[in-house]
């Protein structure tokens, strides 16, 4: 499909076991993600969510199928190759934040653009427009660490959309996050993304968050299938 940012077709990935036969985790996986739609995965714990956007981000590789980012089979590229493709076309958005807390917020926003060696004043000029999409234009000279958590969860989507890239994964990014505030930081990604045709896929326990993808998909038993709301 010409404008799919990620494909699996019929992914498999199953893991060596330190006794016994290895264990199967996706057992026949197919989907896509087209620029600038929204899809959202639920699954029980230990359902593969985590291991899919690993698979998605290149991270890991499938023990069988295919995955293409960006029109490029992932297995088929060395690391460097690969990490690079993962650089320039995913941002990624985690549970836990990932920033550097000793870092203030406007650096944290500009690092993905310094390590690729973007233009200096078009990187600090990025992150202020999305500081302020995301309400905290003014707090870009504070440390990262002194942040509340929906702060800190606003200022990694910033971080993820630093470089335009065509796929956003987030796994679980408002599962540290209050209702509320989990709610208000779910509309600032899925309207961001939104805003600027970026894919995103995200994997949430909620089913009031995942009705706000265009897609829902339900991982079970290996497989994904369409749902319509979160168990
Ligand atoms: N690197 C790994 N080695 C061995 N088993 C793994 C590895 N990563 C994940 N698993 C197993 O795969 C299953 C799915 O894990 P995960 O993708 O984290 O689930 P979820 O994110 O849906 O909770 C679990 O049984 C987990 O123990
Ligand atoms: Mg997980």
């Amino acid at each position: 499909m010409a404008d799919c940012l990620l494909e699996f077709q019929d992914v498999h990935r199953e893991f060596a076991t330190p006794a016994g036969p290895s264990r199967p985790v996706l057992l026949g996986v197919d989907f896509a993600v087209e620029r600038g739609a929204s899809l959202a995965m639920v699954g029980r714990s230990g359902s593969g969510k985590s291991t899919l956007l690993h698979l998605a981000a290149g991270i890991d590789l499938p023990s069988r199928g295919e995955v293409r980012l960006a029109g490029r089979s992932l297995a088929s590229l060395d690391d460097p190759v690969r990490s690079r493709l993962r650089r320039d076309h995913v941002g990624l958005v985690f549970q836990f934040f990932h920033l550097l807390p000793h870092l203030t917020v406007r650096d944290n926003v500009s690092l993905p653009g310094w390590i690729a060696g973007d233009p200096h004043a078009e990187v600090r000029a990025r992150a202020e427009d999305l500081l302020a999409a995301v309400e905290l234009g003014d707090r870009g000279d504070d440390l990262a660490g002194r942040l509340s958590g929906g702060q800190m969860q606003r200022v990694a989507i910033c971080r993820a959309l630093q470089r335009r890239p065509g796929l956003v994964l987030a796994d679980e990014p408002t599962g540290n996050l209050d209702e509320t505030v989990g709610a208000r930081v779910m509309d600032l990604l899925v309207g961001l993304c939104a805003d600027e045709g970026v894919g995103l896929l995200y994997v949430t326990h909620s089913r009031e968050q995942a009705s706000r993808a265009d897609r829902v998909l339900r991982l079970r038993d290996g497989r994904l299938a369409a749902a319509e709301a979160p168990a």
